[in-house]
Formats: structure tokens, C-alpha cells, sequence
């Protein structure tokens, strides 16, 4: 496989380092660029303050660059960097992001701003690898991952109504602080106390998820903040056109695990889904699809944290499920999905 060079938008911001940390010693691609905002602009990769909890993985010598210089994005596509991983805000995202487009670099994007725009993928690789080709034509340009609290609930749900139709579900989340940002984290964590709604989200995720799988029932979500750094939480009931048992969507969700295995891919986990009995925020957040690794190092650990949990099954009623689902937020629902998403579109020989 021929490595890439690749650039990371966004220098200091958590999804950002993430995806530093997790190119830092990729196999396919090579970290040649760190765009960011005016506030590290110049300054050496190294002394940009590191704001995750694991140690800074040793980066390439690099000053960050002005993710907003059309002259500084043209000299990176004439060095050769052709890939661009987007940790920008959603408003810079959508003024910003088609600038790398248009200078020939292909963005694989964290924010919302393309998210179910036509002719930008929209894709989680389990679940819709071939939108990447039916959706771009020859060359891909630009893709999109998806919203972080959508994967624990979305990788399940696809499996079993693949097995039994789905016809309606609720949804509650609990959401680390991560997720709202490094700002908020920080502020949240310092104050001891969290805002428990997250305005938008339910909204966001129920219109994710609906363009992902075609589905049209009926969806009830309520997302909520907790005072947790990392892991998305999420509590399901889920009814079907069909019936089942516990036995059976056991069955139904290890088979559809085992299926979509993407082993040659190097961020894929082991398996997509891991089931448990209950879920242990602690215990779980690095799932890999194998096991539940204990502080591993993300920068080389590449399955840790990209599996989703899913436990306490339950069939209430023959045609209902319960169940709850848990994962890694700035892992596998950012920096890890994306670059994820990206191998698959190298494998496929997109870019
Ligand atoms: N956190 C999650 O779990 C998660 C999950 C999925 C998707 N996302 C999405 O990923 C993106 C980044 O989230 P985050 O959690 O990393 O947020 P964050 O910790 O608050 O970081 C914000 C990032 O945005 C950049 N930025 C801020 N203002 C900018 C400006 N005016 N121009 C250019 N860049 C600017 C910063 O770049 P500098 O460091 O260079 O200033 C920084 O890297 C967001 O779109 C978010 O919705 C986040």
C-alpha cells in the first residue's frame, strides 16, 4: 500500500491530537501538516500544549501551518499531501473545507457541516462502504464520519434490523464530557458540575441515523450530558416487525460482528461489536473486539477504543429489545472512525 502524505486540521483541539496521536506512526499514512487556528499558528508542533490524558506520541518536526491560507493549503497539495482529516468546528468546517477540496487535497471530515450533503459521503464502514463509491464518482474529494453518540446506537440497531425490521426505538445517552470539546471538558471538569442537556443532539443523530439505514419509523431520543471525561452511554428499546429472543439477537449481533470484520484495514477493531453482560465505563472504554485493554497506548494500540459494548440485553416482548451500548467518543466516534473510513477509501483505491 502506498503511504500518503496527510495533513490533520486543527492543532490543539482534543479530536485533533487524537488524530495526530493516531498518525504518529501510521502504516499507510504519514503525517506531513498541521493546520490550525491563529492562536498555534508558527509554533512547533511539540511545544503546542498536549491536552489528552495519554503521553504526546513523538510527531514529525513540524510548525503548524494557517488551515485558512489558500497559499499555505496550495504549497502543502504541491509538496504532495493529498489527505486532509478535518477536527474543525462545523462553521469553520463549512468555510473552510472546500478550500482543500478545491486545491486537489481529499478531506475526511469530523464535523457535521457535509454530513448528508449530495455528493459527499456519508459513511460508517460496517455499515455503508459502498457509498464511498456510488456517491463519488471516480476521485473521492470529501467524506464524512459521524456524530459520536450515533455509533453505539447505530452499529446494534443495524445489525438487528437487518434480522428483523425495525419499526421504532427510544434512546437515552449518557455523554462524556469530551464530547462537547477540550473548552467545555476543562470547564466542567474544574466547576465539578455538567449541563445535562446537549442542545441539537437528539435532533442531529436521529436524522443521522435515518440517512445511514433508509429507515423511516418512529424515534424518540434524549441526550444528555455526565460528568464522565470519556464514553458515550447509550440506554435502547427497540421494537420489530419480527420476533425474537435473548438467545437470538445474541446470535443476530455476534454473527453480524463476525461478518463485518475489516481486518485488513489497520484502525478496524478485531470485531465491530462486543457483547458483555453489563457495561463498566471504566473497564470498557479502550474495547477493542477481543478484549478490554487497560491504559494502551492509542498512538500504535490501533483497535483499542473502536469496538462498541453492548450489553444487558433484554427481549421485555417478542417483538421489543432493550439493550444499552457504550464507546470511546474522540476514538472510535472521531479521530479513529475517520481514519478508519480513510483506509477503507485507500483500500478501495479511491484516492
Ligand atoms: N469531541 C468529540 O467526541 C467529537 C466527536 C465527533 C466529532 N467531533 C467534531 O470534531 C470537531 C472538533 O471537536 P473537538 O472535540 O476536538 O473540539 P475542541 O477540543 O474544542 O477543538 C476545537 C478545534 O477547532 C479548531 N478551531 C477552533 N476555532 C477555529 C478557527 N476559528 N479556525 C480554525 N480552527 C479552529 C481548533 O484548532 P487549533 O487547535 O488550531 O486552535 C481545535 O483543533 C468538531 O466539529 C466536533 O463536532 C467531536
Amino acid at each position: 500500500m502506498q503511504r500518503l502524505n496527510v495533513a490533520v486540521l486543527g492543532a490543539g483541539g482534543l479530536v485533533a491530537q487524537r488524530l495526530q496521536q493516531r498518525l504518529a506512526s501510521h502504516p499507510w499514512f504519514e503525517l506531513a501538516a498541521v493546520a490550525g487556528s491563529p492562536r498555534y499558528l508558527g509554533m512547533a508542533l511539540d511545544d503546542v500544549p498536549w491536552v489528552l490524558e495519554d503521553e504526546r506520541p513523538s510527531l514529525p518536526p513540524l510548525n503548524v501551518v494557517d488551515v485558512s491560507s489558500p497559499n499555505d493549503v496550495q504549497a502543502l497539495a504541491k509538496e504532495g499531501v493529498c489527505v486532509a482529516f478535518s477536527a474543525l468546528p462545523s462553521e469553520e468546517a463549512r468555510r473552510l473545507e472546500p478550500m482543500w477540496v478545491e486545491a486537489g487535497i481529499t478531506v475526511f471530515s469530523n464535523a457535521s457541516a457535509f454530513r448528508r450533503k449530495d455528493g459527499v459521503p456519508f459513511v460508517i464502514p460496517e455499515i455503508n462502504p459502498r457509498a464511498l463509491v456510488e456517491q463519488s464518482a471516480g476521485t473521492l474529494r470529501h467524506a464524512c464520519a459521524t456524530n459520536c453518540t450515533l455509533l453505539p446506537l447505530i452499529l446494534p440497531l443495524a445489525a438487528l434490523n437487518e434480522a428483523y425490521g425495525l419499526e421504532g426505538y427510544t434512546m437515552r445517552s449518557e455523554q462524556g464530557l469530551s464530547g462537547g470539546g477540550q473548552a467545555y471538558m476543562e470547564a466542567a471538569l474544574a466547576e465539578g458540575k455538567v449541563k445535562p442537556t446537549i442542545p441539537g443532539e437528539a435532533e442531529k443523530t436521529e436524522a443521522e441515523l435515518r440517512h445511514l439505514l433508509g429507515w423511516h419509523g418512529e424515534a424518540t431520543l434524549d441526550c444528555g450530558r455526565t460528568m464522565r471525561r470519556d464514553g458515550h452511554h447509550v440506554f435502547v428499546e427497540a421494537t420489530f416487525a419480527g420476533s425474537m429472543d435473548e438467545e437470538g439477537v445474541e446470535q443476530v449481533l455476534s454473527a453480524w460482528s463476525h461478518d463485518r470484520r475489516m481486518s485488513h484495514l489497520p484502525s478496524a477493531p478485531h470485531q465491530p461489536l462486543m457483547l458483555a453482560p453489563t457495561i463498566d465505563v471504566k473497564a470498557h472504554l479502550f474495547a477493542d473486539g477481543n478484549g478490554f485493554p487497560q491504559s494502551p497506548n492509542p498512538a500504535t494500540e490501533r483497535a483499542a477504543g473502536m469496538a462498541v459494548v453492548v450489553a444487558n440485553l433484554r427481549c421485555p416482548r417478542p417483538n421489543t429489545v432493550s439493550f444499552e451500548a457504550f464507546s470511546h467518543n474522540t476514538i472510535r466516534g472521531a479521530a479513529g472512525g475517520v481514519v478508519l473510513l480513510a483506509e477503507l477509501a485507500h483500500s478501495m483505491e479511491l484516492l
